[in-house]
């Protein structure tokens, strides 16, 4: 930041927040800079979609949004997701559908992809197509990812349990509350 500052109220991920920036800055450096990394600086002018986060439930490129038109603006970032152990649906979706390579487009592609299906939870191919055509992915060809948000539709109608990594279920992983990984069969 090497002009004056100004303060940015946000809701971010559901907290308060204030964080200060350039009138120069844009919302991605102002991420970035508060340790928010998931969304990703690839072209840095709009044309690659990878910085993608929601703002005002709108999908965004958050590296050509100036970060000062968006005070007291509602953000979500790919850090509202799920975790390593509780993969969002739509996360899972990807990993089970092998669905990434680098992963570098993948933050971008995850939440255009939350915000289609929060408006339209059952999409077609041309649907999503067309949702994610501002999104690039150099790696994949395209095709594991419209499977992928297919499948993530599908599991978010059913309501069903998530399986990742390695298709072990949560209540596979562990007790509730305690550490034995093995339902206290060996105390
Ligand atoms: S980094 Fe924002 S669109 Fe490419
Ligand atoms: S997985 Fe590498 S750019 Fe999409």
């Amino acid at each position: 930041m090497s002009q004056a500052g100004t303060e940015i109220h946000l809701t971010l991920n559901g907290e308060d927040v204030t964080f200060e920036a350039a009138r120069s800055d844009t919302l991605l450096d102002v991420l970035r800079d508060n340790s928010y990394t998931g969304a990703k600086r690839g072209c840095d002018t709009g044309d690659c979609g990878f910085c993608t986060v929601v703002v005002d439930g709108d999908p965004v490129k958050s590296c050509i949004r100036p970060a000062a038109q968006l005070d007291g603006a509602e953000v979500e970032t790919i850090e509202n997701l799920g975790t390593q152990d509780s993969l969002d649906p739509l996360q899972s979706a990807f990993v089970d559908n092998a669905a990434l390579q680098c992963g570098f487009c993948i933050p971008g592609m995850i939440m255009r992809s939350k915000v289609l299906l929060e408006e339209n939870p059952d999409p077609t191919e041309a649907e999503i197509r067309e949702a994610l055509s501002e999104n690039l992915c150099r790696c994949t060809g395209y095709e594991k990812i419209i499977d992928a948000v297919q499948d993530a539709s599908s599991r978010m109608a059913d309501g069903a349990d998530v399986a990742a990594d390695g298709g072990r279920l949560p209540d596979e992983q562990g007790c509730p509350g305690c550490d034995c990984h093995d339902g206290g069969a060996e105390r």
